[in-house]
């Protein structure tokens, strides 16, 4: 079948527009965000309405990223808490700015 590399290559050319430079890896923030983070709280957190979101902007959600990690014992670098940003953004944020 032809139509189905088409429609890869077709969402990750759509993905790369729509983070245009991004080096971000969302798959690694994912597996960082499972491993340290998702058993405390995910499903509290993503579920709450957008009106009570703490986070409004991608600044804002690098912030409380990078306050949540801090208060972890592990040492995060600052690719980890962009890879975390970005694999929380598209999952649930959806935030363009
Ligand atoms: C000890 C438990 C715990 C751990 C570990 C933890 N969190 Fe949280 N997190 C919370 C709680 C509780 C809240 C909600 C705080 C509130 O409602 O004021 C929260 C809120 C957040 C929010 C804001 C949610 C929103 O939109 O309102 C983000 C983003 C977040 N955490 C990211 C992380 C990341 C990234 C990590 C790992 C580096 C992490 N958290 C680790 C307990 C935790």
């Amino acid at each position: 079948m032809r139509a189905r590399p088409l429609r890869i290559a077709a969402a990750v050319l759509l993905s790369a527009a729509a983070l245009p430079g991004a080096a971000q890896d969302a798959a690694r923030g994912r597996q960082l965000y499972e491993t340290h983070c998702g058993g405390c709280h995910y499903e509290r957190v993503h579920q709450r309405e957008r009106s009570r979101w703490q986070v409004s902007s991608l600044a804002s959600l690098r912030v409380e990223v990078a306050r949540w990690a801090a208060q972890l014992k592990r040492p995060f670098t600052l690719e980890d808490l962009d890879d975390i940003a970005e694999y929380l953004n598209r999952s649930h944020y959806k935030l363009e700015q």
